[in-house]
């Protein structure tokens, strides 16, 4: 089916979170927990684009140029959000690998506050639900560093299973190495599993 034609819900739910996509209006929190979280995304999410945010009107226009590329089909990032108190929670963002298969490719953050809590693990498992469903995936991938040991072990909790490892092709600024884990998960094998929506 073309891309376009898709019907794609602009919210999903879960137990704790909602998670959904990004609006006119999401600048100005969307500013504060970029600065918040500089520290933290460091590391392993440098090219993130939450890194790029200098000033309130710069995560006005990130939002609504991720809403439009939404809209477009050209990505998909979201915000998984306290359903009590809306506080935002983490960040998905799913991009398409090759729209033929469909394969598509899942990537996260949660804000350093909310580590630790399982927020991401059960947003992950409700985005691989939300790919297969809604976006008629056959198959999605992970790549994490493999010194990343909180990434994959979400990987991991959500039934992916890891299918390379290159190692040592990274050079950090350290000047130490560190290799690539890659994880991938089936449309039959999510259907084993018991969290398909
Ligand atoms: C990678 C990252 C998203 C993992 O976040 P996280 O908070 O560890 O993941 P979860 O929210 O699923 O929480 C899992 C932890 O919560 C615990 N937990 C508490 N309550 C839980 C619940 N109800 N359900 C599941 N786990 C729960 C788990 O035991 C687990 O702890 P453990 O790893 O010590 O065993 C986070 O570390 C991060 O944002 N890092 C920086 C950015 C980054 O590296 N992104 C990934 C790039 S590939």
């Amino acid at each position: 089916m073309h891309k376009l034609l898709l019907d794609i819900p602009g919210c999903i739910e879960t137990e704790r979170l909602y998670i959904r996509c990004y609006k006119p209006g999401d600048g100005k929190w969307y500013f504060a927990m970029s600065q918040k979280n500089r520290k933290h995304l460091a590391q392993f999410e440098s090219e993130n684009v939450v890194m790029g945010v200098n000033s309130e009107e710069e995560a006005e226009i990130l939002v609504r140029d991720l809403a439009a590329e939404w809209t477009a089909r050209n990505c998909f990032f979201m915000g998984a959000f306290d359903k009590k108190t809306d506080e935002f929670i983490a960040q998905i963002y799913i991009g398409p690998v090759n729209w033929k298969i469909p394969e598509f490719q899942i990537g996260y953050f949660v804000d350093v506050d909310h580590e630790g809590q399982g927020y991401v693990t059960e947003a992950v498992k409700a985005a691989l639900r939300f790919i297969f469903k809604y976006l008629k995936a056959h198959r999605v991938r992970l790549e994490c560093d493999d010194t990343n040991v909180r990434s994959y072990r979400v990987a991991e909790r959500c039934g992916m299973v890891r299918e390379g490892y290159f190692r040592e092709n990274k050079k950090n600024p350290d000047g130490s190495f560190s290799g690539t884990l890659h994880y991938g998960i089936l449309s039959k094998e999510l259907d084993a599993l018991n969290y398909r929506a």
